[in-house]
């Protein structure tokens, strides 16, 4: 058995699902589960079109206290912002769209290790083309639409065993 092989079987999985029926709902959420983020952690963002990850991603940013939010990184692919933990810290937030990404080669133009791997926070919108950059380590997030207003969020967390205690944190 290979060393990664072995760290995969000792992690432990952690989700919790809440409904929402309003944008704001959403957005609300978002900043709740901003304040149990930490530097170097990476949330995907998995969901359709019109599921609510942007809405979402707009939330996380506001509990981060971003202030000069822009809607989406279109064009850009990656917008970053100054943010603040909820201990104070100040931390670089990563908002990532890849809906637009068509190549993956794309992708070596950007600082990726620095987006996933630095001391910040990256929200990533379309990760699939992105996925052998991204940690093993994610938040996942998964959007679904149940209605013109109501949409399903499910949150997991794959933890390795020192991390159990931010598990056991869950959002109220
Ligand atoms: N409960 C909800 N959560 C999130 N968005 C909602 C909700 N209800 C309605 N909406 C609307 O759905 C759309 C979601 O768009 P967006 O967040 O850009 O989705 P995505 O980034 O997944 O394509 C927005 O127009 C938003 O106002
Ligand atoms: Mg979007």
């Amino acid at each position: 058995m290979n060393l990664r092989m072995r760290i995969a079987d000792t992690r432990d999985t952690c989700a919790w699902s809440r409904t929402t029926h309003s944008a704001a709902e959403t957005r609300t959420l978002g900043a709740r589960l901003a304040k149990r983020l930490k530097p170097g952690d990476v949330v995907l963002l998995w969901g359709d079109l019109g599921s609510g990850k942007t809405t979402l991603a707009q939330g996380i940013c506001h509990g981060l206290e971003v202030v000069a939010w822009a809607n989406s990184p279109t064009f850009t692919l990656i917008n970053e912002y100054d943010g603040r933990l909820a201990d104070g810290q100040p931390v670089r937030v990563y908002h990532c769209d890849f809906y637009r990404l068509r190549d993956s080669d794309e992708l070596n133009t950007l600082a990726l290790d620095e987006v996933f791997y630095g001391d910040g926070v990256a929200l990533v919108e379309w990760p699939k083309i992105a996925e052998e950059w991204l940690p093993q380590e994610a938040i996942r997030v998964h959007l679904t639409r149940l209605g013109p207003h109501k949409r399903q969020i499910d949150i997991i967390k794959l933890i390795g065993q020192t991390e159990e205690d931010r598990c056991s944190t869950r959002m109220a």
